[in-house]
């Protein structure tokens, strides 16, 4: 059985990237693994925020991954901002990590190009993230492709840490699935689905019904020529659509560019899977958005067990690193 944690930031729906890349992951991997997911709350302060909207989009997002079949009885999941031990680790690992280090995080450096003014919080955003994983001793943590170099300082945080005040954590290492790790924008495909910077055209959200999937499809920007191949170089578009036939359907990508003749066929494949992957869960969420004290409920029995866990393991990183015990 291996302990293993992922986070995802309160967006509301969830997006075709977020489900093939990481939840659909976190769905298989909880029956038999001891299993945490948690809603980074704390995270989504660091750029722009509504604070009228975080808490709804934070129940939203909850809804979204148990009706994409997080199973309470077998993972724990819970709010980040519930369970106080994540800051406080975040300030200990803090203490560890390099001016650096963390300036060559390269969505810190995408995002804080956006701007003059950047947050604290953005920049020392990868330590937070190292706290959630190393609180857990995670073996393991499902994540898409864009996540593996905040792994990486997560990785080196720990061994970090453990060299210097004794062996504390387990060193994580990232999983990420074989297909569908970097879902691209579908009017974009140079850049990966997501729900900040792409055009509403370019990302697929995961209650989208069937007809607005096929729109979005049928629009998405392929490329130069007719031939259907797979090379992600010279044919990004095509590439991307069929990566996210694999991932919805199984096979190789590369394999699977020989059954289409024309773009026409692939991208009415392309809908045809994705809609029918999305359908349990557009269901289900029908259901379980009219019943938010069940959410909320569930949220909160995941924070009492979280905090269980991250309280264990923050008093063990505090006496190592030689701060007197007790409250
Ligand atoms: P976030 O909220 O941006 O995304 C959640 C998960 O979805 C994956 N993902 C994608 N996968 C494939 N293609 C895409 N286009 C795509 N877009 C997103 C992400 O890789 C991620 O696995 N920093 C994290 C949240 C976080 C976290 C953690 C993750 C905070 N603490 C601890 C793991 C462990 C983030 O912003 O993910």
């Amino acid at each position: 059985m291996s302990r293993i944690l992922s986070g995802i930031q309160p967006t509301g729906e969830l997006h075709l990237g977020n489900f093939l890349g990481a939840v659909r992951g976190w769905v298989s991997s909880q029956g038999g693994n001891d299993a945490y997911y948690c809603i980074v709350d704390l995270h989504a302060l660091s750029g722009e925020h509504d604070p009228a909207t975080l808490a709804a989009r934070t129940l939203e997002t909850a809804t979204c991954l148990l009706a994409a079949g997080l199973d309470p009885l077998s993972c724990t999941l819970f709010v980040q901002s519930q369970v106080p031990e994540h800051t406080r680790l975040a300030w200990l690992l803090e203490c560890v990590a390099t001016l650096g280090e963390l300036g060559r995080m390269t969505q810190y450096k995408q995002k804080a190009g956006r701007g003059d003014s950047i947050r604290v919080g953005l920049f020392t955003y990868p330590v937070l993230m190292a706290a959630d994983i190393l609180l857990y001793q995670a073996d393991a943590v499902p994540v898409g492709e864009d996540q593996r170099q905040h792994l990486e300082l997560a990785r080196n945080l720990a061994i970090r840490f453990n060299h210097h005040y004794g062996q504390t954590f387990v060193v994580p290492e990232a999983a990420t699935p074989p297909v569908g790790a970097r879902i691209m924008d579908l009017q974009e495909p140079r850049r990966k689905m997501s729900k900040s910077v792409s055009s509403p055209l370019g990302t697929i959200g995961v209650l989208d019904e069937p007809a607005e999937i096929a729109r979005k499809v049928k629009k998405a920007v392929t490329d130069a020529g007719s031939e259907v191949a797979y090379d992600r170089e010279a044919k990004p578009g095509v590439a991307n659509l069929l990566e996210m036939l694999a991932a919805a359907g199984g096979g190789d990508p590369a394999e699977l560019a020989g059954h289409f003749g024309s773009y026409g066929e692939l991208k009415s494949a392309v809908a045809e899977a994705i809609s029918e992957l999305l359908r349990p869960l557009r269901e289900r969420y029908g259901e379980l958005a009219g019943e938010p004290g069940l959410v909320m409920k569930i949220l909160a029995e995941g924070a009492e067990r979280a905090g269980e866990v991250a309280a264990r393991t923050y008093a063990d990183a505090a006496r190592a690193i030689g701060l007197l015990p007790g409250h």
